[in-house]
C-alpha cells in the first residue's frame, strides 16, 4: 500500500510504518549516544507508552539503563485498506528493536482507565518481571470512562470565568487569526479533572501496590505543563490547568501511599512540544512556533527524547536528591521558561500575523514535527513506494 498523509483538521488519518520505525530508531540512537544512565531503572511500566513523552520515556528506560519495559497504550491496529494509528507502528518498531537488542519489551493495547487493563498489566508483571521499579504515567486522552461509576467523562479545553480571545495559527495553512473561546461551566471543569487529573494515576498505583508488584523505593512520575502568561487563560488557568493542579496534588497522596516501601511520586513539568494532544489546543500552536524559533536560535531547543533523557540523567537518577521547585515539582521546562526566551516570544507575539509568521516563527518546524508524529517526512523513506506493513509482534495480538 502507498501511504501518504491525509489530514483532517488537527489529525492525520494515516500513519507510515517505516517512517515510524525511523523515528523510533532516531530516538534510540540519541539515548545510546549519551551513554548509560547510572542507577537508572531496570523494570519499567510506562502507561501511555506509544507516542510523545511516554514513548520517549520507554526508550530512555530501555536504552539508558537496559530496563525491561511493559508499555500500555490505546492504539488502532491496521485493517483492510487502513493504516494503524502511529503509536501502534511506534510500538511495533520499539518491540522489534528492543527484542533484537536483548531487552525485554511487551505491550498491552487497551483502555488504561479500565480495571481489566490494570489487571492484565499486573498479571504480566507477576509472570515476567515480578516487580517494577518505575511507573511512568503519560496518558493524554479526551475521554475516560470511570470503571467504578460507569460514567464517561469528556475533557474540554476552555478558559474559566470569561471568554478568552487571542491569536492562533492554523499550522497547515499558516493562517493567523483571532480565536474566541467561551468559558467552561462547572461540569466542564469537573469532567476535565476526571479525565486528565490524578484519580486514575492513584488507582493504578494503589492496585499495583495491593498486588505486591512494586519494588522497594519505587518511583512514579506523571507529566504536567505550566507555560507562560501568554497561554495561561487557555492552559494553566483553564480547564486543563485545573486537571494539572489535581494531578500535581495527587503526587503527594501517592507518595503517602508509598511511604512504607520507600517509594515516591513526582510530577515533572515538561516543555511544550508538538504532539497530537497539544496541536488540538487553540493558541498553543502559535506559541509553540514562536518558542521553537526562539529556542533554536538560542541553541536550547529540545524534542521529547532530549527532554526525557535529561529528566532521567539530571533529575531522577542522579544518586542525590531529586531537585524540585517550591511546589515539589520537577522542572525540565526550565529552558522554555527562561526569561530571555519568554521576553523574546512576548515581543514576537505582538507582531505575529499571517504575513510575518513564516519569518518570526518556526512554522516549517511545527509542520515537520507534526508530520513526523505520523511517520511522514522522515529522511530515507520513499513515500511513493509501497510501504512494508510491519508484522505485529505476536505478544501484541
Ligand atoms: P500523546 O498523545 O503523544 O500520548 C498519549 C499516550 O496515551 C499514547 O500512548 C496513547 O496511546 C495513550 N492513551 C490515550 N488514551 C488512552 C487510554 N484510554 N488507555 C491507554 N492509553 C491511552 O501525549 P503527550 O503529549 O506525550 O502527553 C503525555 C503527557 O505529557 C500528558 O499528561 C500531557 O499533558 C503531558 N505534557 C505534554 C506536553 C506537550 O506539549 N505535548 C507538555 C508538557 C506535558
Ligand atoms: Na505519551
Amino acid at each position: 500500500m502507498i501511504i501518504q498523509p491525509r489530514m483532517r483538521g488537527f489529525i492525520c488519518l494515516t500513519a507510515h510504518p517505516e517512517g515510524a520505525e525511523k523515528n523510533v530508531k532516531e530516538q534510540i540512537e540519541y539515548v545510546k549516544s549519551k551513554g548509560t544512565v547510572e542507577g537508572g531503572p531496570k523494570k519499567a511500566l510506562i502507561i501511555g507508552a506509544s507516542t510523545g513523552f511516554g514513548l520517549a520515556s520507554r526508550i530512555t528506560a530501555a536504552y539508558g539503563s537496559g530496563a525491561s519495559t511493559i508499555g500500555v497504550f490505546f492504539e488502532k491496529e491496521p485493517s483492510e485498506g487502513k493504516t494503524a494509528s502511529p503509536g501502534w507502528y511506534n510500538s511495533a518498531a520499539f518491540e522489534k528493536f528492543a527484542t533484537a537488542d536483548g531487552l525485554y519489551a511487551k505491550s498491552i493495547n487497551g483502555d488504561a482507565f479500565s480495571d481489566e487493563i490494570k489487571q492484565q498489566t499486573i498479571d504480566l508483571i507477576k509472570k515476567d518481571l515480578g516487580q517494577v521499579d518505575v511507573i511512568i504515567y503519560s496518558l493524554a486522552s479526551p475521554v475516560r470512562t470511570n470503571p467504578r461509576t460507569g460514567v464517561t467523562h469528556r475533557s474540554v479545553l476552555k478558559p474559566i470565568g470569561q471568554t478568552y480571545t487571542n491569536k492562533t495559527v492554523d499550522f497547515h495553512t499558516g493562517n493567523v487569526s483571532e480565536v474566541s473561546i467561551a468559558p467552561a461551566n462547572e461540569e466542564d471543569i469537573a469532567n476535565t479533572i476526571a479525565v486528565m487529573g490524578g484519580e486514575d494515576w492513584k488507582w493504578w498505583i494503589e492496585d499495583l501496590k495491593k498486588a505486591g508488584v512494586l519494588a522497594d523505593n519505587v518511583l512514579t512520575i506523571a507529566y504536567s505543563y505550566i507555560g507562560p502568561g501568554l497561554t495561561e487563560a487557555v492552559y494553566r488557568k483553564g480547564t486543563i490547568g485545573r486537571a494539572k493542579d489535581d494531578l500535581e496534588a495527587t503526587a503527594f497522596q501517592i507518595s503517602d501511599t508509598l511511604k512504607d516501601i520507600g517509594g515516591k511520586a513526582y510530577v515533572s513539568v515538561n516543555k511544550a512540544l508538538v504532539t497530537q494532544a497539544s496541536s488540538a489546543i487553540p493558541v498553543i500552536p502559535l506559541y509553540i512556533s514562536l518558542l521553537f524559533k526562539t529556542m533554536k536560535d538560542a541553541g536550547t531547543h529540545e524534542g521529547t527524547i532530549e527532554q526525557i533523557d535529561r529528566l532521567f540523567r539530571e533529575r531522577l537518577y542522579t544518586n542525590g536528591e531529586v531537585p524540585t521547585d517550591e511546589k515539589g515539582r520537577i522542572r525540565i521546562d526550565d529552558w522554555e521558561m527562561d526569561d530571555k526566551i519568554q521576553d523574546k516570544i512576548e515581543e514576537l507575539w505582538k507582531s505575529a500575523s499571517t504575513e510575518t509568521l513564516p519569518e518570526l516563527g518556526d512554522l516549517k518546524g511545527y509542520s515537520h514535527e507534526f508530520h513526523k508524529l505520523f511517520g511522514f517526512e522522515m529522511p530515507g523513506v520513499n513515500y511513493d513506494d509501497d510501504a512494508n506493513e510491519m508484522v505485529w509482534v505476536d505478544s501484541l495480538k
